[in-house]
């Protein structure tokens, strides 16, 4: 089988890695993939945006099945574009990818259908939102509606900060036409678990739950990024908890989506804020996260190929989904200043052994040599029987991998320890 990828993270890489494991798929192709993805795949200069050059792509090389996992592309349209060439895929169309693409929609489908997550206004005018923001008390957390590369989320302490990200959003155009609407809603507090699922649009199957790690230092302080580690399962997530969140939110919200004419098939992620008063959902995403995929992946026993073509088939029921009863602790090793300004060219040094540990985010070949290219560099997976062994694992494997400039939390899973020993 010839199978297509689009993206080029680390998420990607680690799709890619599992997927290779079937010994069916004999090409894979990354659109447009990176430099340590260029071990596993053949990198394709085609950017993961390029929706109909991707459809092309697709279509010329006669690919038998396409894996498109990024927000953007799905957003925009790219497995419409490639179902409409004939391809197979795994991943949302665009009408039901909105469920990320808009927050807006997301708050109000959880609204109409009775799902819990937190109360909250929309507002198309900036003056209606800053008076709002005036009328009541603080904290608040303001929303731009649109995808904004992970930054349109603001939690303000102060009226001040809350003014200010209404500012941002709606008359400094700082995320585009994706500012021109803000949903302003209520602070939760408790901890946050991600539940990454898979769903035909009839069945859903929550993966391995796992934490993200979003500040950029230790203690999660500093600015938010991508996410700079993971560990999986995440012990706050029990199965009492599990159990309710499968009956009130993850249930619900594929029969909701049937209900608009928007069924969701692909990976759909749950990210789930654990309150005193019951779970409840902060966000929706239309597809794999990052870093949680590193860590998620690598604990399924399941064969991914056949999960994700039974995923587009519709014959999700059909498959019996198992994920080893190991923990799993992904570390990102950055670039000194991500997520503002960094340096970039430094050779990546990574011992052979630990090839099938690393996932590569940020970089490219330069000459052959991998150089890195980009704020999170790569990912570094440990997994063991048990969660301290496997912090212990990813942090030894850091140990050996060398580059200039090179930067990493070190307290990933600290917090899930706590939890762990209480
Ligand atoms: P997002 O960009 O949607 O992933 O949100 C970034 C982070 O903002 C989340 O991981 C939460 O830590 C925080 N957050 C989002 N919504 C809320 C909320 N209603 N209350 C408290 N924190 C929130
Ligand atoms: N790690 C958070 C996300 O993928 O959105």
């Amino acid at each position: 089988m010839k199978i297509l990828v689009v993206g080029s993270g680390g998420r990607e890489h680690a799709i890619i890695k599992k997927l290779k494991e079937n010994k069916s798929a004999e090409t894979i192709y990354a659109l447009p993939g990176n430099g340590g993805i260029a071990a596993d795949a053949v990198c394709v200069p085609i950017g993961a945006c390029e929706i109909e050059k991707i459809a092309h792509f697709a279509k010329t090389n006669a690919v038998d099945f396409a894996v498109v996992a990024p927000d953007d592309p799905l957003v925009l349209g790219c497995v419409d574009a490639l179902e409409d060439v004939g391809i197979p895929c795994f991943g949302p169309r665009a009408n039901a990818a909105i469920i990320e693409g808009s927050k807006v929609f997301a708050k109000n489908l959880m609204k109409k259908y009775s799902i819990p997550t937190a109360a909250y206004e929309v507002f198309d005018d900036p003056d209606k939102a800053i008076s709002y923001i005036e009328s009541v008390p603080m904290p608040v957390v303001v929303k731009a509606d649109g995808l904004a590369l992970g930054k349109g989320v603001t939690v303000a302490m102060t009226k001040e900060e809350a003014i200010g990200a209404v500012n941002d959003a709606m008359k400094n155009n700082k995320f585009g036409a994706g500012g021109r609407r803000v949903v302003i809603e209520e602070y939760l507090e408790g901890p946050e678990v991600s539940v990454l699922s898979f769903t035909d649009g009839k069945t859903v199957v929550p993966m391995v739950s796992s934490m993200d790690h979003k500040r950029a230092y230790d203690n999660d302080i500093g600015p938010n990024t991508g996410g700079m580690g993971t560990i999986a399962p995440n012990p706050y997530y029990t199965p009492e908890i599990a159990a309710a969140c499968m009956k009130e939110i993850f249930i619900p919200t594929i029969n909701a989506m049937n209900s608009e004419g928007r069924t969701f098939k692909g990976c759909l992620y749950f990210g789930l804020m654990l309150t005193k008063s019951g779970p409840k959902v902060i966000e929706y995403n239309c597809r794999f996260g990052d870093p949680e995929t590193q860590v998620v992946l690598p604990l399924l026993e399941t064969d991914l190929l056949t999960v994700m073509t039974a995923t587009a088939q519709g014959r999700l029921s059909d498959i019996d989904i198992r994920f080893g009863e190991k923990s799993a602790c992904c570390v990102i090793m950055a670039s000194d200043g991500y997520p503002l300004s960094y340096k970039k060219g430094f050779e990546v040094s990574v011992p052979d052994d630990l090839a099938d540990s690393v996932y590569y985010a940020g970089v490219t070949l330069d000459k052959g040599r991998p150089v890195t290219s980009g704020g999170r560099v790569l990912g570094v997976v440990g997994i063991a029987d048990r969660l301290p062994d496997a912090i212990k694992d990813a942090y030894d494997k850091v140990g050996r991998i060398h580059f200039g400039n090179a930067f990493y939390r070190r307290d990933i899973g600290r917090k899930a320890l706590k939890k762990t020993e209480v």
